[in-house]
C-alpha cells in the first residue's frame, strides 16, 4: 500500500514538474494509464510518450573525447543534468547515483552526468568533478549549442540565477534521474525524493523482468 501511495504521489510530482517545464510531455500527465505503469516496475515497457524524449547528441566527454548517443547505446543509462558549481541538489544527486551504481555492481549499466552550464564546465572541471563521486560516471559537456539540444530534447529545465556569491551566477535546473533503455528510449524518471535504495531497487526489478 505504501509502495502504491509512493508511486501516485511521485507520478502527481512528475506533473507538477511538467507544468513547470511545459510543452508536450505527455508520459508526465497523471492518468490511469501512467499510474498504472509507474505502479508496476516489473514491465520494462518504456512510459507512455516516453518516445518523446531523449535523442542523438553530440557532447564531449571529461576526457575530452567527442561523443554520441550511439557510444553509450547497448546498455542500460542512468544520467543527471546539473552543473558542478550547484551547491546543493548536485552533489547529493551524483553521490545518490554513486551509491545506486555500487548497490547494482556487476549490472552494465553506465552512468552519465550531462552539464547545464558549459561556460563554466570545461572538460578539466568535468573530470575533476565526477572523480570525487564515482569511476563508472562519464561527465559530458560541450558547447553552448550541443547543450541547449540535449537539454531541448531530454526536455531539461535551466536557467541562469544571479548570484554573487556563486561567482556571478548559478543555475536553476530540474533535477530527475532518467533511467535509459540500452536502445535510448525513456523508462523511468527518479524525482529527488527517491532514495539510492528505492532506484537500485527499481533498477533490479525491471531489468530482472525484461
Ligand atoms: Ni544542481
Amino acid at each position: 500500500m505504501s509502495n502504491i501511495k509512493q508511486r501516485l504521489k511521485r507520478t502527481a510530482m512528475m506533473a507538477a514538474a511538467a507544468f513547470v517545464i511545459g510543452g508536450g510531455i505527455a508520459y508526465m500527465q497523471v492518468n490511469s494509464e501512467t499510474a498504472r505503469v509507474v505502479e508496476k516496475p516489473s514491465t520494462i515497457e518504456p512510459m507512455a510518450g516516453a518516445a518523446q524524449v531523449g535523442g542523438d547528441f553530440e557532447l564531449v566527454d571529461h576526457n575530452g573525447k567527442t561523443v554520441t548517443q550511439a557510444d553509450f547505446s547497448g546498455a542500460h543509462k542512468i544520467i543527471f543534468f546539473g552543473f558542478t558549481y550547484c551547491p546543493a541538489v548536485c552533489p547529493v544527486e551524483l553521490q545518490k547515483m554513486a551509491k545506486v551504481l555500487d548497490a547494482l555492481d556487476g549490472t552494465d549499466i553506465q552512468p552519465l552526468f550531462i552539464s547545464v552550464d558549459p561556460e563554466r564546465d570545461t572538460v578539466d572541471v568535468m573530470k575533476g568533478y565526477v572523480e570525487q563521486f564515482h569511476p563508472a560516471i562519464v561527465g559530458l559537456t560541450g558547447n553552448r549549442a550541443q547543450v541547449d539540444a540535449v537539454m531541448e530534447s531530454y526536455k531539461v529545465y535551466a536557467t541562469k540565477i544571479e548570484s554573487e556569491m556563486m561567482d556571478g551566477y548559478m543555475m536553476d535546473h530540474s533535477a530527475f534521474m532518467y533511467l535509459m533503455s540500452p536502445d535510448d528510449a525513456l523508462i523511468t524518471l527518479y524525482p529527488t525524493e527517491d532514495t539510492a535504495e528505492n532506484i537500485a531497487e527499481d533498477i533490479k526489478n525491471r531489468l530482472n523482468a525484461s
